[in-house]
């Protein structure tokens, strides 16, 4: 049985919602340690965490602050703004952490790279966050489809509608390219296109348009994208912040059923989700395949719950290095092919112009 593992969270905006999970979790997780520059707002979740009858956390205002790596952290939780998660991230690696980190993971493949190299010389595992891989709307899904009931893929709609006004942006490291490292697809639809690749697979190729047109800030918040998927279905993805409800939306167009996704903007991948058969005959093949799939806890209590069994048992975590470097290949092709204007073929290899950033060209 692993032993309770000791985390800092280092940065407590999002980190706020990381500690709601480890409470959930306390037989596995302890949080011994919160950084923010924001001392207030570090104070205010430390009496939070103490209230519930759980050991006060060490606050510290620098990421950088020795206490971050010391012995009574084994795990550095990143939610810090995106420009520095690559050097937070490869703090925690020098000083023999595991770490957790939100997205994106960096800024480049380049980075994504000698984090994994880092890694493997410290033999720590990193784990990205993408917490909506863990609804169960979505494994319904991907069981049908890994159990050969849904066929094969036709089509994906996507939509990340969602809004964000004047205020989001009082946040300074928010809309601008070297702090935020992009805009809604580096932000925002990161999630819905992380599902993609989960449960349709590979990416081969992207087309793709941003643009400015909601809020008066330098990165975009308006997308259209087309995917070519590797196993030869189209996906199309629209992406805003300017709509006025929030939804997030994946519809899957297979050969035997049509999968519709939850609305809720933050939790698409949970139920209810729509299995709508192509035939009538298959509403019971469907069915009884659904059922097979135990409802489950979701979102982040459940990747770190899944994170904490994979150290235990040495095996890789539920959300690998590899998974978000991934993300951030089709990060690197969206952005090149809305520049250029062209088609970008996946594998992004590292002579390729966004191989160092897909922001920095
Ligand atoms: N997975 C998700 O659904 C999800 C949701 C929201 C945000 N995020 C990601 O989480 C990250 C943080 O986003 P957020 O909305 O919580 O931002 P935020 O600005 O609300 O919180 C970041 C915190 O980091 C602190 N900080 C900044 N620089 C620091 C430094 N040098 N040392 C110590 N603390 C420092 C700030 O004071 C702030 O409290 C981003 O990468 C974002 O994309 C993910």
């Amino acid at each position: 049985m692993t032993p309770i593992l000791k985390v800092a969270i280092v940065g407590v905006g999002i980190g706020d919602s990381h500690a709601t999970a480890f409470e959930r979790l306390r037989d596995r997780f302890a949080v011994t340690l919160l950084c923010d520059a924001d001392q207030a707002r570090a104070e205010k979740l430390a009496a939070r965490i103490a209230a519930q009858g759980l050991p006060r956390p060490r606050i510290v205002a620098d990421y950088r602050d020795a206490a971050v790596t010391g012995p009574d952290v084994d795990i550095v939780d990143v939610c810090l703004p995106p420009w520095l998660h690559y050097d937070a991230t490869c703090r925690a690696i020098a000083g023999g952490k595991h770490v957790i980190c939100e997205k994106p993971l960096a800024a480049s493949l380049a980075e994504v790279d000698e984090i994994a190299q880092l890694a493997k010389v410290r033999s720590v595992t990193v784990m990205p966050v993408f917490q909506y891989r863990f609804g169960n709307g979505l494994v319904k899904a991907k069981h049908l489809m890994a159990s050969g009931v849904a066929g094969k893929v036709f089509l994906t709609s996507i939509e990340t509608h969602w809004s964000r006004k004047a205020d989001y942006y009082t946040v300074k490291w928010r809309g601008q390219k070297a702090t935020e490292l992009g805009g809604i697809l580096a932000s925002h639809a990161i999630h819905v296109h992380d599902m993609l690749t989960c449960l349709v697979g590979e990416v081969r190729a992207v087309n793709a348009m941003t643009t400015v047109r909601v809020n008066p800030i330098e990165t975009e918040d308006c997308a259209g994208a087309l995917f070519e998927m590797a196993d030869g279905s189209i996906a199309v993805s629209s992406a805003t912040l300017g709509s006025v409800d929030e939804i997030s939306r994946l519809r899957i167009c297979c050969e035997r059923v049509t999968m519709v996704s939850s609305l809720g903007p933050y939790t698409p991948d949970r139920d209810p989700w729509a299995f709508i058969p192509r035939m009538p005959d298959d509403k019971a093949v469907i069915e009884t395949e659904l059922a097979r799939v135990p409802a489950a806890e979701e979102g982040y209590v459940l990747q770190f719950a899944q994170f904490h069994a994979s150290l235990g048992e040495g095996r890789d975590p539920p959300v690998t290095l590899a998974d978000g470097r991934r993300s951030l290949e089709l990060l690197s092709a969206l952005y090149h092919a809305a520049r250029t204007g062209q088609k970008v073929i996946l594998p992004i290899g590292a002579d390729h112009p966004t191989y160092r950033g897909w922001l920095a060209q």
